[in-house]
């Protein structure tokens, strides 16, 4: 049975033969066979195409054996029908072209029906749920109100996030609005994807870590609480962030049954904060896949180390996996992981 997979029993805390491993951006450019699919395809064709979303998400379990499956697309993809203008540039990331300025902005913002809005990332889910057939689970995923409110205010990636802050600052009673809206459509487009099969879900706040902990509790924790509150089924929930050191007690109050975490903090000492009833996910430098086996090895040992064993803990990198990543270094950890934590 599915439930009794190891990725899920650790998001239960239950005892595990081994400690489960998934990588974030598990399905990506470190992969040859991802890079043959994406020369013929833009980034979003391939998220709204069902079949080749499928076969990409599926590309890592079988050329490596991940012990989850994370569905391919993007945080970005509710915003397009809430009205929001995306595009994936080459090499640039994600540019908004009608970035949010003014309360009308807000105002003109749609709540999407995910059925109808976004129907190829369920598509894509039910296809993959059908492929994996019980072996192993499916994460869904949405981004965190936060994340996705800071790329429609700055129009793009951003180093500091002063646009979002000023609009926070200045604007607090059409913030909320904002914060609203999207909680609204992340906890619906959540849910969607949990009734067509994923059988976890991740929520990447990836940028919350620029807040003091004294704005995250006022501008954003409300509203990311909604979400994890508003789950319909009871599915494990993953609450991910990165720099976000001094916020994991305040995200841990926000929800989720594990706290993602990066490597700018050691994960034992966060485990040791968080406290015992929630799971931990995390927490190796990406960067350390560029590194010698024999670091990676003993950056490994440190990282299973510092969970001494207990259950609930998710063996991950502390944010995406980079393109430039050898595949070797990929298979190399996942059997060290597993080599390493046999009880
Ligand atoms: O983890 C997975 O394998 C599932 C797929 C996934 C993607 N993006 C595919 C992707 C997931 C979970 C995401 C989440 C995501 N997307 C986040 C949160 C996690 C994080 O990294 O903090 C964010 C902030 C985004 C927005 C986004 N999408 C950015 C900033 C970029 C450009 C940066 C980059 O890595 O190129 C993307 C593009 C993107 N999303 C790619 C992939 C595989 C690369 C697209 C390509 O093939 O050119």
């Amino acid at each position: 049975m599915i439930s009794n997979s190891v990725f899920l029993k650790a998001c239960r805390r239950e005892p595990t033969d081994y400690t489960p491993v998934w990588l974030m951006r598990q399905a990506g450019r470190y992969l040859r066979e991802y890079r043959a699919i994406r020369e013929k395809a833009s980034f979003l064709a391939m998220c709204k195409n069902p079949d080749l979303a499928a076969e990409v998400t599926l590309q890592p379990i079988k050329l490596i054996g991940m012990d989850a499956a994370i569905i391919f697309a993007d945080i970005l993809l509710p915003l397009e029908p809430m009205g929001i203008k995306l595009e994936f540039s080459q090499g640039e990331g994600p540019i908004i072209h009608n970035p949010i300025q003014k309360e009308v902005d807000i105002e003109g913002l749609r709540i999407i029906e995910p059925d109808e809005d976004v129907p190829f990332v369920l598509e894509a889910i039910k296809k993959v749920v059908k492929e994996l057939n019980s072996t192993i689970p499916l994460i869904g995923f949405a981004g965190g109100p936060f994340t996705l409110a800071s790329y429609c205010i700055e129009g793009g990636h951003s180093q500091n996030f002063i646009k979002t802050k000023q609009f926070m600052y200045h604007n607090p009673k059409y913030w909320h609005l904002f914060m609203e809206k999207l909680s609204t459509v992340v906890t619906r487009y959540l849910n969607a994807q949990i009734a067509a099969g994923a059988q976890a879900i991740q929520v990447f706040d990836s940028w919350v870590g620029c807040l003091s902990p004294h704005d995250y509790a006022r501008f954003v924790l409300p509203h990311a609480q909604k979400v994890f509150q508003g789950l319909t089924n009871d599915v494990p929930a993953i609450h991910f962030a990165t720099g976000a050191a001094d916020l994991l007690e305040l995200m841990k109050a926000a929800g989720g049954d594990i706290i993602g975490v990066d490597w700018r903090i050691e994960l034992g000492n966060a485990w040791k904060r968080l406290g015992y009833n929630v799971g931990i996910q995390g927490n190796l430098d990406p960067v350390t896949l560029l590194a010698p086996t024999a670091m990676i090895k003993e950056r490994v040992k440190k990282i299973l180390q510092s969970a001494e064993n207990r259950p609930g803990h998710i063996f991950n990198l502390g944010h995406g996996i980079l393109p430039q990543t050898p595949v070797k270094n990929v298979v190399a950890l996942i059997n060290m992981v597993h080599d390493l934590s046999k009880r």
